[in-house]
């Protein structure tokens, strides 16, 4: 078994982005600026926010985190939304998601100008990615992607069974391991709440993508023996063990799923730490194709 080090990999492409950042600054290029939407008080959030501050500052961007109250209306909230889309110092910015329950979050996303939309959710960005078009891909799935090509891991007629089919990760997952060409070309299958014989399904997998979001869901029993197995999950349970009160579990039984896979990626510290770098990646993308213009 080869555990896939996410933590690692990403730190390595960190320091690649900052190499870039660094001569394209030098050549005369503008720093990439990076703007995060942050409404209400989400532990989970305030936490991801502040690693994407973090990234930024490691790799050479400028970044600024926008506060908004919890209460804030979505009329209010568009309006944020309309100033960055016109604030020529702006890059690219995101709205961290999940929004309060009386803003639509897809009024929202689809609010964001498409160019500006480093976390590729707009139906612009995501329909130019389905079709082969360059676009933002989103940093989950671009993520995966990343981890497979560094530990060149074969997909090429693989059968790839990813569980769950939110916008976020499964279906655009799904997509791109479809397309033509490296790390593509998979047989795809997107299994969700409804799938029949799940179990027996996820078993004909090369690769396994869990993504489902549900603690430990995948398990020995599930998984072929010899198959790699990405774990996407990230649900925060109360442990009295650790300093904080809480620790992040997987949507894989890592400890039982591990002795039968090829690769595995562990939770926290597999494709985590990988979606920030894939978010510096489109913010740098951003900041040229803007002094392109
Ligand atoms: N919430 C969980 N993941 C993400 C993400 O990639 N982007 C945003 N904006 N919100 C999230």
């Amino acid at each position: 078994m080869n555990l896939i080090n996410g933590k690692e990999v990403a730190a390595k492409l960190k320091q690649d982005i900052a190499a870039e950042t660094a001569s394209w600054v030098a050549s005369g290029g503008k720093r990439p600026y990076l703007v995060a939407v942050l409404v209400g008080e989400d532990g989970a959030s305030q936490t991801y926010v502040g690693h994407k501050e973090k990234a930024c500052r490691e790799v050479g961007f400028d970044s600024r985190v926008v506060r908004l109250d919890a209460g804030i209306s979505e009329s209010e909230l568009l309006e944020v939304i309309e100033g960055l889309n016109r604030d020529a110092e702006v890059d690219g910015f995101i709205v961290q998601l999940p929004l309060p329950k009386h803003i639509s979050e897809q009024r929202v996303i689809e609010a964001i100008s498409p160019e500006k939309d480093v976390d590729g959710f707009h139906p612009e960005n995501t329909g130019r990615m389905i079709t082969g078009l360059d676009a933002y891909i989103p940093a989950t799935p671009d993520g995966i992607l990343e981890l497979l090509k560094y530990y060149q891991i074969e997909t090429s007629g693989k059968h790839c069974v990813v569980i769950g089919r939110s916008n976020i990760v499964g279906r655009p997952i799904a997509n791109l391991l479809s397309m033509k060409g490296y790390p593509g070309d998979c047989t795809v299958t997107l299994c969700h709440s409804r799938t029949a014989n799940l179990k027996e399904v996820v078993r004909t997998g090369d690769i396994v993508i869990a993504a489902l979001g549900v603690a430990e869901f995948v398990t020995a029993d599930m998984i072929k023996e010899g198959a790699v197995v990405i774990d996407v999950g990230i649900t925060r349970v109360k442990s009295d063990t650790s300093k904080n009160g809480f620790k992040l579990l997987g949507d894989v039984k890592f400890d039982e799923v591990a002795p039968k896979c090829s690769y595995i990626t562990p939770v926290p510290g597999g494709v985590g730490p990988m979606t920030i770098v894939s978010l510096m990646k489109n913010t740098l993308k951003a900041a040229r194709r803007r002094s392109a213009k």
